[in-house]
């Protein structure tokens, strides 16, 4: 690893583990901030579960493989990337760093890990596309009730180069959060993460005064967008219809929604419980993954999140049928630990811990992997 290598001292500073991370961002974060990204839904059973999963399997290496050349990278809709490893899309990210979203915007362009962007950014989607260049960004959408404000969310990040929407579905009424009811926090209503709703023509032709004059205003008009208890698969069809870039669906642990997804034309498919932010009690995401790789049966792509903390549960979520990851708290605790850097040195330590647990494993490539690598010991 590099930092072996140039003894940097900056790196040297820097954690090495999730824990080591998420410990500094404590030091570094008030403790509201802080407890809006550890936090979780209700008792936070979903978030423990999400790690346990990882638990029930062991990894059976094979021996006497050549594992001299190694090779990480998947095509996800026609781009090569590096590992099968995305940003999430994470919010508010001013409430972490002055960086805000350029932090991991810009960590992921350098090392060619697609960034998404979250509807609820406190830096525009125009920014950050100029702040990527070429690099590979998708855009996440929150999908608001008001359609001519979905249509301008979704034109604007195409015009802005992201190539693929996600519509995360799991969220149009915010979890039971006890950590935040407790600090009385919700960052939107000091003005993060609006950073896509005060810059939009259609959603500023809504309100009476501009944000600026009038910020309790436009706060409650988005979190009233976001609110959008009323959404089904007929909104559905209507985003699939605005936009003809790959359309992925964020939120999913059934496999009849799954099956839904596809007869509505959705791209991909992220099974995803928001890292146990939304209901509490929810199934972990790995024990449903199979379930659904197979209702799937390999006609888009199935992604996952939630619970991933290092290179082993890469590999498992991979030979369990995920063809990419995304990773979510670990980035945000990197980001307020050391800004961009931070997370550039997160993604560099979790592609680099699963480059060598595949060759470990006795694999050379990761595409390969399949269900022979594990062994369900619970
Ligand atoms: C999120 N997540 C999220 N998801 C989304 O679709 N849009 C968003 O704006 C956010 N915002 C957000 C903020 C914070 C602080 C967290 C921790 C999470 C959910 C995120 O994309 C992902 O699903 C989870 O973070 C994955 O779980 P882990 O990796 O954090 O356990």
């Amino acid at each position: 690893m590099e930092r072996y290598q140039s003894g940097d001292e900056a790196a040297k500073q820097l954690p090495v583990s999730y824990d080591e991370w998420r410990a500094r961002a404590k030091e570094v974060l008030a403790a509201a901030p802080f407890g809006y990204v550890h936090g979780a839904a209700g008792a936070g059973d979903t978030k423990r579960d999400n790690v346990d999963a990882f638990q029930k399997y062991r990894i059976r290496p094979r021996i006497c493989c050549d594992i001299s050349k190694r090779d990480l990278g998947i095509t996800l809709f026609n781009a090569k990337l590096p590992a099968p490893i995305l940003l999430a899309p994470i919010g508010v990210n001013t409430i972490l760093h002055p960086q805000g979203e350029l932090g991991p915007a810009k960590a992921a362009a350098k090392l060619g890990v697609p960034y998404v962007l979250s509807n609820v950014s406190s830096i525009p989607l125009e920014q950050i596309a100029e702040a990527m260049g070429n690099s590979t960004r998708w855009f996440q959408l929150y999908p608001p009730k008001y359609r001519e404000l979905t249509k301008s969310f979704l034109q604007r990040a195409e015009k802005a180069g992201f190539s693929a929407i996600v519509v995360t579905v799991d969220s149009t009424l915010l979890g039971w959060r006890e950590t935040d009811l407790r600090n009385a926090y919700l960052p939107f209503l000091i003005g993060h993460g609006m950073g896509n709703y005060f810059t939009d023509p259609v959603f500023c032709s809504q309100l009476k005064q501009p944000p600026h004059e009038n910020l309790e205003e436009a706060v409650k008009l988005a979190l009233e967008e976001g609110n959008n208890t009323c959404f089904t698969w007929q909104e559905v069809d209507f985003i699939r219809q605005q936009t003809k870039l790959p359309l992925l669906i964020k939120g999913i642990t059934h496999p009849d929604d799954a099956i839904m997804a596809l007869e509505h034309g959705i791209d991909g498919l992220i099974v995803s419980n928001h890292g146990g932010r939304q209901l509490d009690g929810a199934v972990a995401t790995l024990d449903v993954l199979p379930s659904i790789c197979e209702a799937v049966n390999g006609k888009v792509p199935v992604l996952m999140d939630s619970g991933i903390r290092r290179g082993a549960d890469i590999l498992k979520a991979i030979a369990l049928g995920a063809s990419a990851v995304l990773v979510g708290r670990p980035y945000a605790y990197a980001l307020a630990v050391a800004g961009e850097s931070g997370v550039e040195e997160v993604i560099r330590q979790l592609v680099a811990e699963t480059e060598f647990q595949l060759a470990i494993s006795g694999r050379h490539s990761i595409q390969d992997l399949d269900a022979s690598l594990l062994v369900k010991v619970k």
